[in-house]
């Protein structure tokens, strides 16, 4: 693998690769000294032209752990507000010798552009409303996970509720979930569907309380008012009595089923329910796992072909340069 630019582009065996190597990764997490020298010599540029809680500080925490050096790009302070272009950015940082960019983009496609512009490797860290690979590899690893389900999806029901139209996440972890054997159901009202649903490998439901009490997992997905130029709901008020999860819907789950969230949530609107309270919520196991599913990726596209060694595994001979544990 040179690149991670779309779930697409991996088959069954190739996630569960990455999965297997996040096994690894956790482990290396859970150690007093959660650093190991797999990826000294390389360096790995966060470039985000968009914002980020999660996936830039865990891509950060990600290379740092492997040892490698990580250049952070800040664009409000660079040359792109004198009108430097998106290649010549891509161009002059890659002549400073990089080996990956890890690119968050509003704009559909810009990772897959940026390949064409340099030899380094890029991840694409969410680009518009087309692809988050590696959220759903964590999205992945946490029901393989917490539902113990290490050869894959075959019986599980998943739900992705929501704004489904701009959701870069929901195109992702459709495909990560369908490769992986699960049966998937999109909920949303008919103006937060895309116009192609026909052709993606989904059920499609209007009625939420139709199926909640039969969920394995129930993914709620923010709304996007940022990308939305027209009024696509009524009220938040009204999504939230149809689509929401509300403390009498959450009563209705089965025991084990998940409630699954990618973060920043909207409280009170897609999640009308403290998730602290909810014995079924996985939305800060989904930020820890974030942390290994991310050293998996840049380990598997920069390190020794994906095998986890004992040289590259072994703790950091230098303590001064142990991370801070997530
Ligand atoms: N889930 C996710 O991509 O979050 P951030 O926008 O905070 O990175």
């Amino acid at each position: 693998m040179k690149h991670l630019l779309d779930m697409g582009h991996l088959d069954a065996m190739q996630i569960h690769h990455l999965l297997d190597l996040t096994d690894h990764m956790v482990e290396i997490n859970q150690r007093p000294m959660p650093k190991v020298p797999a990826l000294r010599g390389k360096t790995v540029v966060n470039l985000f032209f968009e914002d980020s809680t999660r996936t830039r500080t865990s891509f950060d925490t990600a290379a740092r752990r492997l040892s490698a050096d990580v250049m952070n790009f800040a664009v409000s302070s660079s040359s792109v507000n004198k009108g430097e272009s998106l290649r010549d950015t891509i161009e002059t940082i890659t002549a400073m010798g990089v080996d990956a960019f890890v690119v968050r983009h509003a704009s559909s496609g810009a990772p897959h552009q940026i390949t064409q512009w340099t030899t380094a490797s890029i991840v694409n860290a969410g680009d518009g409303w087309h692809q988050h690979p590696t959220q759903a590899l964590l999205d992945c690893y946490t029901i393989r996970t917490r539902l113990n389900r290490t050869t894959g999806f075959d019986g599980l029901h998943i739900a992705i509720v929501g704004d489904i139209k701009h959701s870069r996440v929901a195109r992702s972890d459709v495909q990560a979930f369908n490769a992986l054997g699960a049966r998937v159901t999109l909920v949303a009202p008919p103006t937060l569907l895309p116009p192609d649903i026909s052709t993606w490998p989904v059920e499609v439901s209007h009625d939420l309380d139709g199926l909640i009490g039969s969920l394995d997992v129930l993914y709620l997905l923010r709304m996007q008012r940022e990308r939305m130029r027209d009024a696509l709901v009524p009220s938040l008020r009204e999504y939230t009595t149809l689509y929401g999860l509300t403390p009498a819907r959450a009563a209705r789950l089965q025991e084990h089923a998940l409630v699954m969230h990618p973060g920043p949530m909207n409280r009170g609107v897609e999640m009308a329910v403290d998730p602290a309270e909810l014995p079924g919520s996985t939305v800060l196991h989904q930020v820890a796992n974030g942390v290994a599913v991310r050293m998996a990726v840049l380990f598997e596209l920069l390190g020794s072909g994906g095998e986890m060694t004992a040289d590259t595994a072994a703790d950091s001979p230098d303590p001064s340069q142990a991370g801070p544990r997530s």
